[in-house]
Order: C-alpha cells, then structure tokens, then sequence
C-alpha cells in the first residue's frame, strides 16, 4: 500500500477516537503522559496503539516466603508498571496445575492455584489494575489439558466413558491383543520423542502435542467448544481485558493420521531436532483449516461482553508462530468473520538476527500485507532464550535492547514485551542437569537446556533475592549474578538506563502523534548498516528513526518522500542514544554503534 494511502486509515482513527486527543501535535519529550479522560471510544480502540507487557506470574514477586512468585506481588507493581506507561499485563496461567508445564498444564480452568493466590487475591488485582486503567489478559489454554483434569480422569477411564471422545484416543499401528504395536503415526511431541503416549489401562494411545502430562482435546467435539465458552465467559464476567490463546495453531489433526515429513538440509540429509530426531514439517497437526472458525466462535463469544466503559473490548491475542504474512494476515479472519485483534506477528520479533534488509522486508510487510489490521510485534517470551542471546553481540548489549526496544516501540501498532526486558535482564540457564526445573530441558539435556534461563526471578533491587523474595527465602529459579547492575532501582535513578529509554520511548508511542497511530514508510532502502523509517500522521510534525545494527558508527541521509525545493530538512531530537550528536539535518544523521536517532523533521 502506499505510504500516503495509509494516510487515509490513520484520519478515520482519529476520527473513530482511537487516539487520545490530547496526544495530536504535542512534543513527546521527558514529561510523563498526562492522565486524560477516556471516552467510549477510546475504551472500544484502546489495544490499536497498546502497549502489553507478559508477566510470568511465578517469577515476578513473591509475598509469602515460598520463593514463587503470587498475585499479590503483582498487584505490588502496578504503580511501576503504571510509571512504565503499560496498558494491559498478559498473565502466563495461574489456574490450577500440577505446574508439569509451569501452568500450561491446567486441572481446573475456574480457580486460581494455591501457590499463586486465591479468587479473591485475583479479584483484588482486578480492581487496582482497573484503577491505574490497566487491564488484565488471561493466558487460555484450549489445545489440552492436564492428565489431571476431571475430563481427563474420566476420558481414560474407559472406552465407553462419556468423556473418552473430549480427547484424541487412537489404536497403535498393528496392534493386537497382546501388543501395543507402534504408535499411530510419526508426529512428535515439541517436548521430545513420539506424541503418543501408550495408556495400559484402555489399550489405546493418547496425542500429546506438548509433555505427557498434556493430553490434546478432541476439537471435532462440539462439548469441548461449549466447554471453553463457558470457561472464557466465567473469566471475562469477573472483569478481565481478554485472552492470549496459547498454540492455538495446534487444535487439529490429520484425521487420516498420514505421517509428517522430515525436514532436509541442502544436501538432502535430515535436520535433526534438540532432542535428536528428524525434524518433521509439521503439516498434519499445525495450522491446519480448522482452527479459524474455533477463533471466530471464540471471538463472538468474547465480544459479547464488550463494554463502553472500561475494561471496554476485550482482545484476543493469537500465540502464532506461522510460516508467512499470508498466514499471519489469516489470523484476523475474513471478512465479516472476525478472528484475532492481535495475532502476534512473530514475523519480524524472531528475525533473531541483526539483518538490515530482512527486518525493513517484515516490517513493510506488516504494513502493506496484513489488510490494514493492526500489527502486534513481539521480541521476547518465556519460551524462547532473551533479546541477550538472539540479538546481542556480548560487548554492546545494552545498545542492542535500545534498538530493538526502538522497532518494537516506533512502529505502528501494539507492542508486546516481557518482564525484565525493560531493565535489560540476561538469559542465565542452569549449569548441572540436576537444576533443571522446565521438562523441556530436562528431555533434551545437554543440546536443549529448557526455558529456565528466560524465567528467572524479576531484579527489582540489588538487595538479597534481587527483591524478588524476602533474604533467607531460596527462589524457586537462582536470581542471575547480574542482578547487580541490572535492577529496577538502579535503573530508575540513571536517565541513561535501558528502563530510562523504556519509559521515553512509550511515553512517545502514547503522546506524539505521529508515534502514536502514524504510518511508516521506509526510508534509505538501500542501506544495509542502518534501518531508517518514517512516521506521518496527519496535521502534525513526522518523525524519522534511524537504527545502526553494526558496530561502527555510521552517517545516514535521509530523503523524505515529500521532499523537494522548500523542505528545509532540519529536525528536532525527541530522543537518541546516550552521548549522540544532534544532527544538523537530515542529510546527515550520525549514529553510533548500535545507536539510535530518534527526531521530528521541522517544516
Ligand atoms: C506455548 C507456551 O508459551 C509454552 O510455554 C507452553 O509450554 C506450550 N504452549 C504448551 O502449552
């Protein structure tokens, strides 16, 4: 599409109020956005330009002495998230668990488990989020269950059991009386080995996408669609912002059981996976055409409760990890079939390397080939090693976190990043086999050490357990050495942290309004060392970024497209990275290693 088409789409969501109108022509510079009124319109397209941030419940504050994270700690932080400039806090499951998968493996979708609080701990977070204006997401597993569940006890009880068909139950591949025979297709388990689990007691093999203790629903089952209804109607009476659905590419399976492909290398031999095995093309049980109209039922259901008043629409959030923007753009259903608000675009967050030329391809593809929806960018999750590991270099880290904050940020669209990645917190795996917590690695030990690294207690201070837990108390992961120079206290006093230029840029993306719902347009399409785009919306000054991913300094010239004899290519800084030189002009940006430069072009 082009840049002054979109233009158009930007002027419709002033006019649909999805931009704080105090924000248009206002100077984003270092003063906190002011508490504005909201109105109706506001609260229906609040997630449009929203900034979410996942907190990983067991590890962000513990307030009672057992080393896990609880609610409480949580509503403890809501003044700090709060001075973030944080919109929505997505929860990873604190239902019920025997916590096999940390959560992800759920025996009660109505309750909240004991080691993180009770309904009432929930309720009460319900209600100071809502008074600071921040919503809830519920993280909502609907692709299995525990094998603790009721529905689960009851389905492998007996093959006559009214339950039995709520899971996927097959017969071996020569299976007789006496033999369980060989498992009913290839398909592997993202947790290691075959995804079928052998149950003596019925004679039959269960699927399990994920671990053993993660049994998958049978979606051809209309009860289990009534079933989450229910579930997501109990949540959302109770006042929560919405849902993120997890795997939710992985509802259904080749009925025909065909076995999957191996994934080849350039010279035909297999790939082979952290656990050892060939690498499968996963084409009979992901993405397959079936799970659309789930997310349509699931969104009527969901925007039912839709209000005026806050929490106002509530989102859904689609955990997709697809192959192309084609599929992602899917995700947002056709017409008149709504499916998500924000279907993660993992497109550009797990890039996972420093590539000039591909992260501009993603980044225009998320403008021009998503149908005008609204991007959802992603860098960092609890599954998947920190920004550290997948984009840094060891010696300038800290610049890294600043650039890629800056693409997260100073795009168009909502923006979603981890607890800790605003305090620059590093991934710290464990070192013996034995200290493993997550099953992943203790599956594929020494290859895959699991997601432990990334789950590590949240460093709010440099005192004893980071601040995390009480001194004496032992975390249920170690706090990382690092700890010490990366904390929220430290942060908060330096102007020149990694939490400084946090909080700068969102109080741009919520102030300035070209930040705030303008286009971007790419510029300097040619480099290779410096990714330069441009923000424009309508009536107020554009914005120009430009973002060194080497190590040497560099000096870009940027050509605006509008500009010609009159433009006077002069721009103001908004913010850049500590110790740059203010640009003359545009013809001339210089930017460091790793540097940032942010600034208003002046007319
Ligand atoms: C994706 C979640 O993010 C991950 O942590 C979990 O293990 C799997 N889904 C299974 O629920």
């Amino acid at each position: 599409m082009h840049w002054s088409k979109r233009i158009a789409r930007f002027a419709i969501a002033l006019a649909l109020g999805s931009i704080a109108p105090g924000a248009v022509g206002q100077n984003a510079s270092a003063k906190p956005a002011a508490q504005t009124s909201t109105t109706s319109a506001d609260e229906q397209n609040w997630w449009k330009n929203a900034v979410l941030y996942e907190v990983y419940p067991r590890s962000f504050q513990d307030t009672n002495g057992d080393g896990i994270g609880d609610l409480n700690g949580i509503t403890a932080h809501l003044d700090y998230l709060k001075e973030l400039g944080v919109d929505a806090i997505w929860l990873t499951p604190i239902y019920p668990s025997p916590q096999a998968d940390f959560g992800y493996d759920i025996s009660d979708y109505e309750n909240i488990d004991p080691q993180y609080g009770t309904l009432a701990d929930f309720d009460h977070l319900i209600a100071e989020a809502n008074k600071r204006h921040i919503r809830v997401v519920m993280d909502m597993v609907m692709n299995h269950t525990s094998d603790e569940h009721k529905w689960f006890l009851e389905s492998r009880s007996s093959r006559t059991n009214p339950y039995r068909d709520w899971y996927v139950w097959h017969d071996g591949k020569g299976e007789t009386a006496t033999s369980k025979g060989e498992p009913p297709s290839n398909w592997q388990s993202d947790f290691g080995h075959s995804a079928w689990e052998w149950d003596e007691k019925t004679r039959q093999y269960y699927y399990h996408r994920f671990y053993i203790k993660q049994p998958d629903l049978n979606w051809n089952n209309p009860k289990v669609h009534e079933a989450f209804k229910d579930i997501i109607g109990f949540w959302l009476k109770r006042g929560v912002g919405g849902f993120r659905f997890d795997a939710i590419t992985t509802l259904y399976e080749d009925p025909n059981l065909t076995d999957e492909g191996v994934v080849k290398d350039e010279n035909g031999k297999p790939i082979l996976n952290a656990f050892g095995e060939p690498e499968l093309d996963s084409t009979r049980t992901d993405n397959l055409p079936g799970v659309h109209p789930v997310i349509q039922e699931m969104r009527a259901a969901t925007d039912k409760f839709d209000s005026d008043t806050f929490p106002g629409k509530r989102v859904l959030i689609g955990e997709v990890y697809l192959p192309n923007v084609t599929e992602l753009e899917k995700m947002y259903g056709p017409p008149g079939k709504p499916e998500f608000e924000l279907p993660m675009d993992t497109q550009v967050g797990f890039i996972n390397k420093l590539d000039v030329a591909t992260f501009r391809a993603r980044l225009t593809d998320a403008e021009d080939k998503l149908g005008g929806h609204i991007p959802l960018l992603v860098f960092d999750n609890h599954d998947r090693p920190r920004i550290d590991v997948r984009y840094g270099d060891g010696a300038h880290n800290t610049d890294i976190e600043r650039v890629i904050s800056t693409i997260l940020f100073a795009s168009r669209g909502a923006s979603l990043f981890y607890y800790g990645d605003e305090i620059g917190m590093k991934t710290t795996p464990p070192a013996r086999r034995e200290d493993v917590k997550d099953p992943v690695g203790i599956t594929g030990w020494p290859k895959e050490k699991g997601r432990d690294g990334e789950r590590t207690p949240m460093q709010w201070d440099a005192d004893a357990n980071a601040g995390f837990a009480a001194a004496g108390v032992k975390p249920w992961l170690p706090i990382p050495p690092t700890y010490i120079t990366f904390n929220v206290k430290a942060e908060q006093q330096n102007p020149d942290s990694l939490f400084a230029w946090y909080r700068n840029l969102i109080r741009l993306k919520k102030t300035n309004a070209a930040f705030a719902q303008g286009d971007n347009t790419m510029l300097d399409t040619a480099n290779t060392k410096v990714l330069s785009w441009l923000r424009q919306a309508p009536g107020s000054p554009a914005v120009v970024i430009s973002v060194n991913f080497t190590a040497e300094p560099q000096t870009v010239s940027l050509v605006l497209p509008w500009a010609g004899p009159g433009a006077s290519g002069k721009v103001t800084t908004l913010l850049k990275t500590p110790g740059a030189p203010d640009p003359a002009s545009l013809a001339a940006i210089q930017v460091g290693p790793y540097g940032v430069y942010i600034g208003e072009v002046q007319r």
